[in-house]
């Protein structure tokens, strides 16, 4: 979401005012199928271990009656069925008050191409893989499900206060990039994450991103980026806690204060950060 990538202003050609176009699931490819299999096949089996309780059981809801991307017809039957989401297909990423007003409805627009073989690891534009596979088994969760709707009401009520940028990064933290801690250890949860082999890897084991606590006004001031993994990660304790202290929150004074604090640099550590690891940032600096 609100990245700045194909965002036209108007709905294009033979799309609906609210931007949904029809999935045409005939049209995909052989070649388009497999490559949904062979991602599936790969993130699923390093999955384990390694992604959240919520997002395992959510996988189920993506094993569907016949192989490759999923038809959303038979999908979103199952969805629904769970927490009464559905996915729809849009062309590309929508602006944000179309992107909040499907949330906020229980519809979750999921991009209609898949990526290309050279794009394996990494794409900056979300494609049917990362919005199906990254994000339908966490809306499955009744407790995320809610924490969804949520914040597309709360991204509407937003557009009133120019708070877009501070809300924008709550979303990143959280939904694409989030961890959790489970008593059993660590685990991932953002559909950034859980849709990138690499990303998995190295956001739980890892040495140079910084794993902090999850602080709602810290993660608002907190800068991102959107090329390649992320130098910080933001460690909730529970989906609940995470559901309570955004959706039971009045952000109108939040967004009072954000007004007048700095953003926080991408991989700053501030004094009261509950750290979990100190990353040592050797990747970033690195590739600079
Ligand atoms: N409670 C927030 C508000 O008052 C809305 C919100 C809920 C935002 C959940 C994000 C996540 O605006
Ligand atoms: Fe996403």
């Amino acid at each position: 979401m609100a990245n700045d990538l194909h965002v036209y202003d108007k709905p294009p050609e033979g799309a609906n005012a609210d931007w949904t176009i029809p999935q045409n699931w005939d049209a995909f490819t052989a070649a388009e199928h497999k490559m949904w299999d062979r991602l599936f096949a790969r993130q699923s089996e390093m999955l384990p271990g390694r992604a959240a309780d919520a997002f395992l059981r959510g996988l189920d809801v993506l094993k569907l009656s016949k192989p490759g991307i999923p038809d959303y017809c038979e999908l979103n039957q199952r969805l629904m069925r769970a927490t009464g989401w559905q996915v729809v297909a849009v062309p590309g990423l929508v602006p944000d008050e179309v992107f909040f007003d499907h949330l906020a409805n229980r519809r979750f627009p999921a991009g209609n191409f898949i990526r290309q073989p050279e794009q394996l690891d990494y794409l900056q534009e979300p494609d049917v893989f990362h919005d199906v596979f990254g994000h339908v088994p966490m809306l499955a969760d009744p407790v995320f499900a809610d924490y969804m709707v949520a914040y597309g009401k709360g991204g509407l009520r937003s557009l009133g206060f120019d708070a877009l940028d501070h809300l924008a990064r709550l979303y990143w933290y959280t939904v694409e990039f989030g961890l959790i801690q489970q008593a059993d250890g660590l685990r991932i949860y953002g559909a950034g994450i859980v849709s990138s082999y690499g990303e998995s890897i190295f956001a739980l084991e890892d040495n140079s991103p910084n794993r902090i606590k999850f602080d709602l006004l810290r993660v608002m001031r907190t800068r991102y980026r959107i090329d390649d993994f992320q130098q910080n990660y933001f460690v909730i304790g529970s989906l609940d806690e995470l559901l309570r202290t955004t959706a039971e929150t009045d952000f109108a004074p939040l967004y009072g204060q954000l007004e007048h604090l700095p953003d926080i640099a991408i991989a700053d550590i501030l004094d009261d950060d509950k750290l979990l690891h100190r990353g040592t940032q050797a990747y970033a600096l690195n590739k600079a």
